[in-house]
């Protein structure tokens, strides 16, 4: 990457009317840097609605840190109730617009002001509390985007239930995973939920993951196809089998809720554990990033007002699916909190064209949009014509998640997109940060196309070398977070050990500058010489495709379940549009390649083959893109799999770079005689 090749210098006029100001923002970092305690104490008295204010802002017990610790909230109130008394009680808190079936437009929408946002989650609230669903229980939910998703988001925190959403493109077989180690009590899904033309087969999944799970007493099941003809939905026009409903297990969404029901917020301790939330690591193994209710609850709560600078008329639009920690905090939790209206859509962002995104944005008046660097690309290679279509002029600030966005789409959405008239906050954050930690500010800071810019008023980070003394400006290193945060993930979900390991171990202090430990993010960064921090990618053996987080040993165990496969090693390859992509080396069985049948036909049909396992036992946005036959891997004399070399290899890279640690130099040539299979 090519860093610091153009500046774009903030717009006055953005700046005078911006919620976060000059003055404020110095005064903010200074009042960090003077007293970290007392100025995230003051932060969390004005901007979270107490039951019970707290006394103690912060235990910080390395690695392991409680904020604002005897306080008590709920933050459904924090959401809902708090708006209830004012001007806000009527005001549109959620749009939401269905796919549009068989490409026609009107479509389906729903609108729910505050006030109606409330009831449907007090009545649902009540309702789970009816199956005995209790405060401290478990709950996955595996929806599609509507809008119960969010009422069942928001019930789980009314009652005091940990939620633990699980994303609808994950297999049945991953979400068996999450549920046993989430222990849930219960599971919410839908009958379907439509993505291009299609329907999800959401309750089969649950079926045949419930089978494997006898913690899961309940499932409930939102009607959206219309089949009962007593949900809140259309019949579907689109054909389907009738859903099975399991006696004395299953129940329609719609018979669980008690309408009426005004089911009181629970108060519940600021540390209580309002979510689990699953994400890839370097094992094989998806960690369960737990987080808590109050220092979550004020980050999203400070990001939306400072970052995307939400004020009471925008109509802002998170594109992220919510079973991403992006639609936790940025769909739900974060603007609901501000009173914000929030759009939400379902389905693809290209079905039933190209077009769809920006007729939302015409229709809606969206002014705050928030999308991910994959989906940019995948607009720009469709060409300008596109957006040309709609009236974008309702926009006035763009953001971007998930990967390092590349200069080249920067400029396309800063140009076509928000006709150079808004600003981008390049948002760095992860599941485990809870909310963003670096972001230019609207208004105030200069944006550089590709950079991430500064960490955020009371975030604590650096680029540092592998002692953990911070980079010389001008260098790289590895991106740190250097003190606990109130949004921080609290724990891996029944594993300390592994929290304590995996984020901690690695910049353990005390040494050097180092007095205490450093929170570790796995990223690898570069500091310019005006201090900005520009993150290059994950410098462990996490991949980041289309913006989603792959574990590449998650998908070596996904190909060697494959009765076929001996061994597998998957690296990730730069790719125009997802950013990252799949490539998986795989070696075969004996038997497999002295089969009589074995021949190049048969080679490309158990490619195919493979990717579909991977996608079966994962998720289809983990299938390999490139699948390599060899008859070994490179690996070094202590029989770790050398990725470096296998990556040189899957780009084409002549020069290999050092191979004295390999065991067998012969690998090499067996390595470049192969060639992609799929
Ligand atoms: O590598 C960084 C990348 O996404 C990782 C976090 O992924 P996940 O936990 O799935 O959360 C994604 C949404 C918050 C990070 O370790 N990443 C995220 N945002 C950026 C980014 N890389 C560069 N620039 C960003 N703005």
């Amino acid at each position: 990457m090519i860093f610091n090749q153009r500046v774009v210098q903030p717009s006055a006029k953005f700046a005078q009317q911006a919620n976060l100001n000059k003055e404020h923002h110095s005064k903010l970092l200074h009042s960090a840097l003077d007293n970290y305690e007392k100025h995230w104490a003051e932060l969390a008295q004005k901007h979270i609605h107490w039951k019970k204010t707290f006394t103690i802002p912060m235990k910080w017990n390395p690695p392991f840190v409680e904020w604002f610790v005897d306080g008590e909230l709920n933050i459904s109130e924090q959401c809902l109730d708090r708006h209830l008394n004012g001007s806000v009680a009527n005001k549109t808190a959620l749009i939401w617009e269905g796919e549009p079936c068989n490409g026609l437009e009107p479509l389906e929408r729903k609108i729910l002001s505050y006030h109606e946002l409330h009831a449907e989650v007090c009545a649902f609230a009540e309702g789970l509390v009816r199956l005995g669903v209790r405060r401290g229980d478990r709950v996955a939910l595996y929806m599609p985007m509507i809008p119960e998703a969010v009422v069942a988001m928001l019930a789980c925190a009314r009652i005091g239930a940990t939620h633990t959403v699980v994303f609808g493109g994950f297999s049945a077989e991953s979400l068996c995973d999450r549920i046993l180690d989430a222990q849930a009590k219960c599971v919410i899904t839908a009958n379907g939920g439509f993505r291009r033309g299609k329907i999800l087969s959401l309750k089969q999944a649950v079926d045949k993951a419930v089978a494997e799970c006898p913690c899961v007493e309940n499932v409930v099941v939102v009607d959206r196809l219309g089949e009962t003809g007593s949900g809140n939905y259309p019949k579907s026009t689109t054909s389907f089998s009738p859903t099975q409903m399991l006696t004395g297990r299953d129940r329609w969404y719609h018979d669980v809720r008690v309408a009426g029901s005004s089911h009181a917020a629970e108060s519940l301790p600021a540390e209580h554990p309002l979510f689990i939330l699953y994400t890839s690591g370097t094992t094989g193994k998806p960690k369960g990033v737990v987080h808590g209710t109050a220092g979550y609850a004020l980050w999203t709560n400070l990001t939306c007002q400072w970052v995307f600078d939400i004020k009471p008329d925008d109509v802002y639009w998170c594109t992220a699916d919510i079973g991403w920690v992006t639609g936790h905090s940025y769909v739900v939790y974060g603007p609901l909190s501000t009173g914000a209206t929030v759009y939400m859509y379902e389905g693809a962002p290209d079905f039933p064209d190209f077009g769809r995104f920006w007729r939302c944005i015409e229709r809606e008046k969206i002014s705050i949009f928030y999308t991910a660097p994959t989906a940019i690309r995948a607009f720009m290679r469709q060409g300008e014509h596109w957006p040309a279509k709609s009236n974008l002029s309702t926009l006035r600030l763009l953001g971007s998640v998930g990967e390092p966005i590349n200069p080249e789409a920067w400029e396309w959405y800063h140009s076509v997109i928000g006709q150079s008239q808004c600003p981008i906050v390049d948002t760095w954050w992860q599941t485990e940060t809870g909310g963003v930690m670096m972001s230019p500010l609207p208004g105030l800071t200069p944006l550089k196309p590709g950079s991430a810019t500064r960490p955020l008023p009371g975030i604590a980070v650096d680029v540092v070398d592998d002692a953990g003394s911070p980079v010389a400006k001008g260098n790289r290193g590895k991106l740190v977070i250097t003190k606990p945060w109130p949004s921080q993930l609290r724990t891996v979900h029944g594993d300390p050990e592994r929290y304590a390991k995996t984020y901690w171990s690695t910049f353990a202090g005390p040494a050097g500058m180092q007095k205490e430990p450093y929170y570790f993010t796995g990223d690898g960064a570069f500091k310019d010489h005006d201090g900005d921090i520009w993150v290059i990618g994950r410098v462990d053996d996490v991949i980041n495709v289309a913006g989603h987080r792959i574990g590449t040993m998650e998908v070596e165990s996904a190909l060697v379940d494959h009765h076929c496969v001996a061994e597998s090693a998957v690296v990730g390859i730069p790719d125009a549009l997802k950013g990252t992509a799949v490539y998986a080396f795989v070696t075969l069985k004996n038997e497999v390649k002295q089969a009589p049948d074995w021949n190049d036909e048969r080679k490309h049909a158990l490619a195919r083959e493979l990717i579909t396992h991977v996608g079966g036992i994962i998720g289809s946005f983990a299938k390999p893109d490139h699948i390599r036959f060899t008859d070994s891997l490179p690996k070094t004399r202590s029989g770790k799999i050398m990725r470096r070399l296998l990556r040189d290899v899957a780009t084409g890279h002549e020069s290999l770079g050092d191979t004295t640690t390999l065991e067998d130099v012969s690998v090499l040539a067996t390595l470049r005689q192969s060639s992609d299979d799929e």
